[in-house]
């Protein structure tokens, strides 16, 4: 992808991301909504992959046609949130490979710590888009990307619902050829590290764990 940073301001996107975000919705609506959301989003994530043709046969003639080029993409949730987008992308990419990066925050540190990392092979041939429903701070996303540049990675996009100028930076700072796509860039993060106006926070919000 060319540009650093695409903003899917497609009314579709915009409209079901504002009930996302409203603090009345339920956790059921919002996990489909964030189904419905996340394949708007992979459907601009992909928009420049490479293409190829190959020769078909339709129920009229032969012809040369269009065909996605080389390996199957590479899919990568950020733990755990990750795994709300990743559902519907894979709906959208079902050949897709998948792979899962877990890290949590050293209370003390404040850094990201691995505790897991599982991706698929020969990810220096792959397109991988690691998706996160949040880029706030870009410290697990940084992190994230890290772990999969040393894994062989070397065409990484970001794909998340929300983003904030500061995550933004950081990731342009820390990976600026990894292209971002977001549904929205918000105001800011507040003092806890959360995105404001926002929506709060996206796992609990999914998976109606508070
Ligand atoms: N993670 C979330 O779930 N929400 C935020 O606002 C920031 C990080």
């Amino acid at each position: 992808m060319s540009a650093h940073l695409t903003v899917v301001d497609h009314p579709l996107v915009q409209h079901k991301l504002t009930i996302m975000r409203d603090k009345k919705t339920s956790t059921g609506e919002f996990r489909q909504l964030l189904r419905e959301i996340s394949q708007l989003l992979a459907y601009e994530v992909t928009r420049e992959l490479e293409m190829t043709t190959k020769v078909i046969q339709t129920p009229m003639q032969e012809m040369e046609a269009p065909t996605l080029a080389g390996k199957k993409l590479a899919l990568i949730s950020i733990l755990r949130a990750g795994n709300g987008l990743l559902d519907g992308v894979l709906e959208l990419i079902p050949s897709a490979r998948v792979g899962f990066v877990g890290l949590y925050r050293d209370e003390e540190t404040l850094q990201p710590v691995e505790y897991y990392f599982k991706v698929p092979e020969a990810m220096e041939n792959r397109v991988v888009i690691a998706v996160d429903p949040m880029l706030a701070t870009g410290n697990s996303s940084v992190a994230a990307v890290d772990m999969l540049k040393k894994a062989g990675a070397t065409n990484i996009r970001f794909l998340c619902l929300l983003a904030a100028p500061e995550g933004i930076a950081r990731m342009k700072e820390a990976h600026p050829d990894v292209p971002i796509v977001t549904a929205s860039v918000d105001e800011k993060l507040n003092e806890k590290g959360y995105i404001v106006p926002g929506l709060g926070d996206a796992g609990d919000r999914m998976f109606g764990t508070k």
